[in-house]
């Protein structure tokens, strides 16, 4: 049985998987953290935290409140910064067989490209994911992702910045998710990874306030997982570079169905937190439904509900 998926067929050393589950940025930490719960090494690919120039200690408290089947996250990007991941992490990954792939955020387009430079080289590190969903301080706060050019320009300044293969993960905050999909990949992405969080709230009745430190947060989880179905059917339908899914997925079948509308690969994010082996329990589902279904390779399962 054949589980392996290519995720950079056009980048000069590609991005090659043993399988295709990988973990959401920012639910599964640098992977050091889940490696004595199971054997991270089964998985297809490790997504690091969201990492920024300067280390952040990110917004204020609470940061989490649970909602009915969601989570409301308003972390802010807490993370050690890009010198400490180089010089405490990234010599750990060198040594795994699992590829990790660094997940950057900026405030501005010059700090995804200088985060670009400095990851450039850096044994370890197979690819990075570029995280759209980030306010753009120079142009009012709006996402970056929300606005197709801006988009764009983020993902042409990191094309030139590095060597690596590039993943742009979308954010479903945004009126035509498939056009900034469009705009990502003629720009230079290797691959497409959405969704990111839904923005949203909740109130504390006795407090009369937010529950969240931070007003609003992102919404993950279940409760998120056919907003974000729909999505990747809809930009696996619009652009030719693989597309992995994102949004909600707990179990096999979850992520079957993100497979079978055309991502070539998905992530497990939020279902970690509950499960902490979830990512290898959605691995073995798939392998004992590819067994039962008697497909000997994945590939024929990607897209099959388009064909
Ligand atoms: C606590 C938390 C922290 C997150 N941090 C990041 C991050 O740093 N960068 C990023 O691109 N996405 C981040 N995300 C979004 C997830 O990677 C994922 O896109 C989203 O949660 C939807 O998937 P899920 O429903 O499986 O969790 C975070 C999500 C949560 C819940």
């Amino acid at each position: 049985m054949s589980l392996s998926v290519q995720l950079a067929p056009k980048h000069p050393q590609g991005l090659l998987l043993t399988n295709p589950v990988m973990t959401a940025s920012g639910t599964f930490g640098y992977g050091t953290e889940y490696s004595h719960m199971f054997d991270i090494q089964k998985l297809g690919a490790i997504v690091s935290k969201g990492t920024t120039l300067e280390p952040r200690d990110g917004n204020p408290q609470p940061r989490l409140a649970e909602t009915a089947s969601g989570l409301l996250n308003s972390i802010g990007l807490e993370n050690i910064g890009v010198n400490a991941l180089i010089k405490e992490k990234a010599p750990i990954w060198a040594s795994w067989h699992v590829p990790v792939i660094v997940n950057i955020a900026g405030e501005t387009v010059d700090d995804y490209k200088q985060l670009a430079s400095q990851l450039e080289g850096i044994a370890g590190i197979s690819g990075l994911e570029i995280n759209i969903s980030c306010p753009n301080i120079k142009a009012g706060s709006a996402e970056f992702g929300a606005n197709p050019d801006l988009a764009a320009e983020v993902t042409t300044v990191v094309r030139k910045a590095t060597s690596l293969p590039i993943l742009v993960k979308l954010t479903p905050n945004t009126s035509d998710i498939a056009r900034v999909a469009v705009a990502v990949a003629e720009a230079g992405a290797d691959a497409i990874s959405l969704i990111n969080t839904l923005k949203g709230m909740a109130i504390d009745l006795t407090q009369r306030r937010p529950l969240l430190g931070n007003i609003t947060g992102g919404l993950s989880g279940p409760a998120i997982k056919p907003v974000a179905l729909y999505m990747v059917y809809e930009v696996a339908g619009a652009v030719e570079v693989p597309v992995i899914g994102c949004g909600g997925i707990t179990t096999a079948s979850d992520a079957i169905e993100f497979i079978m509308v055309g991502a070539s690969a998905i992530q497990v994010g939020t279902a970690s937190f509950a499960n902490p082996r979830a990512p290898l329990d959605v691995l073995e589902g798939i392998e004992q439904f590819m067994e039962k279904e008697g497909i000997k390779d994945i590939a024929d399962l990607i897209g099959v509900t388009r064909k």
